[in-house]
């Protein structure tokens, strides 16, 4: 079957999810055409490396003219109202358009307002948390498991700066070279802080926990400058808390050893726990968180 794609957002991530889209169609099963590429601009309708445009318009008149079977969703996050992607999901979903996104802010702030219009469009989000390595969608193939509590690493960042502070670093010289290497924005404040794990928090927490929470309701703290031994910015939730902090880590935690700029999720659960390690960022992993939702859209289709 073919399935026609809107593209918001031609940045790292939007331009990595069209690359790895057209040099990965044999492993897919349907077929994929991007229909038009928006960004602030306007609209491109067909792929080019350089972004110029073929008609203007803002996003919610590309939605209308294209009407297109999939929206993707790779704009920057707004965490004041989360616009204007909340509505655009919304408006998508009303009209059947299935939204697959790697933009947190949306659902960490408006979960439940934009869930309550999922039918016959889905709502993909894989990418949200740990890009390419299951997190949400590790839940969707565990969902019979009642999960008590999820416990994770969810920023890249900081756990690479927590880990070269361990080795003897300091937070300005780590920073620097997190800076360099790519892994942190040169005003990585929304890392630093902690926000940024704690908007994956509440959408893990709302998807897998159940819980009523937005961002604003998770107890946040961020990297101290002076950590003491081994420390991990964790982000943790059950039923009765959720919060992010920095917490010092025993030799034998299973956390112990997840360095640098991976990630880990624990879910704790009635019949057992799983833990998955793996790259939590980037525009190719997040490219692969979503088109992981693309295929679990359109293969299982109901
Ligand atoms: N980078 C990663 O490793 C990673 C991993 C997982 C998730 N994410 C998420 O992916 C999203 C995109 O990140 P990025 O690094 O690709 O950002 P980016 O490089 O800054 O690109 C953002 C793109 O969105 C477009 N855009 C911004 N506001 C828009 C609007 N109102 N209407 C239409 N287009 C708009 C921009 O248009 P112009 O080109 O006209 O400015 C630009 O093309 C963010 O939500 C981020 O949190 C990123």
């Amino acid at each position: 079957m073919l399935y026609r794609l809107l593209v918001f957002g031609y940045g790292k991530v939007g331009r990595a999810f069209v690359n790895e889209l057209s040099s990965r169609k044999n492993l897919l099963e349907d077929d994929y055409l991007i229909s038009g590429i928006v960004t602030t601009k306007g609209v491109m309708k067909e792929v080019r490396e350089q972004f110029s445009v073929d008609y203007h318009a803002d996003p919610f008149t590309a939605l209308n003219k294209e009407s297109p079977d999939i929206i993707v969703d790779a704009m920057p996050g707004n965490y004041s109202d989360g616009e204007p992607s909340k509505s655009l999901y919304i408006e998508a979903l009303k009209n059947g358009i299935h939204v697959i996104t790697c933009n947190k802010a949306p659902l960490a702030l408006f979960y439940w307002d934009i869930v309550r219009y999922v039918g016959k469009g889905k709502l993909g989000f894989q990418a949200t948390v740990m890009s390419g390595t299951p997190s949400v969608n590790l839940y969707r193939i565990v969902g019979p498991l009642k999960v008590h509590s999820i416990r994770g690493i969810l920023n890249s960042t900081t756990n690479f700066i927590l880990t070269k502070m361990s080795e003897g670093l300091s937070y300005d010289e780590v920073l620097r070279m997190a800076v360099e290497l790519g892994l942190a924005e040169p005003e990585p404040s929304l890392d630093i802080s902690g926000i940024d794990a704690a908007a994956k928090l509440a959408i893990l927490s709302n998807f897998i926990l159940r819980k009523k929470i937005t961002i604003n309701d998770i107890h946040v703290e961020g990297v101290p400058k002076n950590p003491r031994g081994k420390m991990k910015l964790i982000a943790y939730a059950d039923r009765d808390t959720a919060y992010v902090k920095p917490e010092e880590i025993e030799s034998h935690d299973i956390f112990f050893n997840v360095n640098d700029s991976m990630n880990a999720l624990t879910l704790k659960g009635d019949i057992q726990d799983i833990t998955i390690i793996g790259v939590g960022g980037g525009p190719r992993s997040a490219a692969l968180g979503m088109l992981s939702d693309l295929t679990l859209i359109t293969r299982y289709r109901t």
